[in-house]
């Protein structure tokens, strides 16, 4: 029997696969391409020396979504597809919506009609709005303030009305932080098109020249030196916690639902430091204004992760910083 891992050429789909054939899972992919690129699948069999069926599907195309189903045991599913940029889903709701909401709606209409009710969804920190306390955990109050966020709360809670409607759907929902880092090889990591809207990546642009400066979207924010915190997670950390997810999954009834953050928050600046030192490199920045829509602080209660799933990120933010920046070197050897 096999993993389903939807969106697995992706960031964290890729480094999953890493993870879940290294542990001794059988796999098959799906993806579109929308965001990523097929060299991906090889580097990961590269990886790994594991080899795994690839289908180029749309999540929007119920016929190649049923051939999927129909062509493989699937035991769980892993469902990272789908589109992750805010701004882009404040500006486009209906692709947003159309995209992440139908697209799940046909996944788990398949996954019904071939009884495999097992699913692991990429969920987002993103669902808990504005808290008012940090750690966050994982009963906190839940609200969204962009189309992207909506779509993560509502497959959140179509999710959990599966399991009301009928308790043999086992629903994992993993809450992640701030994916960032890469794998040690510098095969697999991220590569956003045009200008990143995310931190990481653009400090690796500035580092490499492409941009001038970094922008630190606000000092005056109240948190220790002014500017947002955020709980920043190596992404093969991530990966790893799916793995546990899966595994867990084939014990524990019910929708059970997960931060998968470090726990520990650091402030933009706090960013620029430990990347210049983990690469000796300078980060020229200028103070700018508040980006609409950031809050201050959001950093996890990872302690239910360490309890049920017995997982706990192992990679500190240095580590975090210079894989972020090794796979930016390796991209421009090849
Ligand atoms: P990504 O864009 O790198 O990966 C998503 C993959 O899904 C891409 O390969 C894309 O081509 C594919 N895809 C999108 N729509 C599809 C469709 N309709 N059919 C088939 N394939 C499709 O993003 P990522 O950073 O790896 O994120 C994976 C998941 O985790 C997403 O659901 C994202 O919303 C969620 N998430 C990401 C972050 C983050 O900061 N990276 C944080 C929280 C949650
Ligand atoms: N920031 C800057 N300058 C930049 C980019 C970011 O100062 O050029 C700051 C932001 O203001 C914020 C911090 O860096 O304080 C992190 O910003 P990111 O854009 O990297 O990440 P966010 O926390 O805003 O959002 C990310 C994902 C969302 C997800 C959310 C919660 O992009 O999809 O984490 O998981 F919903």
């Amino acid at each position: 029997m096999s993993v389903l891992v939807t969106g697995g050429a992706g960031f964290i789909g890729s480094h999953t696969c890493v993870e879940l054939l290294n542990s001794g899972e059988e796999i098959v992919v799906l993806d579109n391409f929308c965001n990523s690129k097929p060299e991906v699948l090889d580097k990961i069999r590269q990886l790994t020396g594991k080899d795994f069926k690839f289908y180029e599907v749309d999540l929007l195309d119920p016929d190649g979504v049923e051939k999927v189903f129909a062509e493989n045991d699937i035991e769980i599913v892993i469902h990272f597809a789908g589109l992750k940029a805010v701004g882009e889903s404040v500006q486009k709701p209906l692709k947003y919506y159309h995209n992440n909401i139908t697209g799940t709606l046909i996944l788990c209409e398949a996954m019904k009609r071939h009884n495999v009710k097992k699913i692991v969804f990429s969920s987002s920190a993103t669902v808990y709005g504005n808290p008012h306390t940090v750690p966050i955990k994982e009963d906190f109050p839940l609200s969204t303030t962009n189309p992207y966020g909506s779509t993560k709360l509502m497959l959140e809670r179509i999710l959990t009305d599966l399991n009301v409607a009928d308790p043999e759907w086992n629903v994992t929902l993993l809450r992640y932080f701030n994916p960032i880092g890469a794998h040690k090889s510098g095969l697999i990591g991220e590569n956003p098109n045009g200008i990143p809207n995310n931190l990481m990546p653009y400090i690796c642009q500035v580092a490499n020249g492409t941009l001038p400066r970094l922008n630190v979207f606000g000092d005056d924010y109240p948190t220790p030196d002014g500017t947002g915190v955020r709980d920043y997670i190596h992404v093969v950390d991530l990966a790893v916690g799916h793995v546990k997810a899966v595994e867990r999954a084939r014990e524990l009834d019910g929708v059970n639902i997960y931060n998968l953050g470090t726990g520990t928050g650091y402030s933009v600046l706090d960013i620029v430091k430990a990347f210049e030192k983990a690469n000796n490199l300078k980060i020229p920045y200028v103070i700018a204004p508040r980006r609409a829509g950031d809050i201050p602080a959001c950093y996890a209660d990872p302690t239910k992760a360490k309890e049920v799933l017995g997982w706990e990120a192992q990679y500190g933010i240095e580590e975090m910083c210079r894989d972020s920046w090794n796979y930016m070197l390796k991209q421009k050897e090849n």
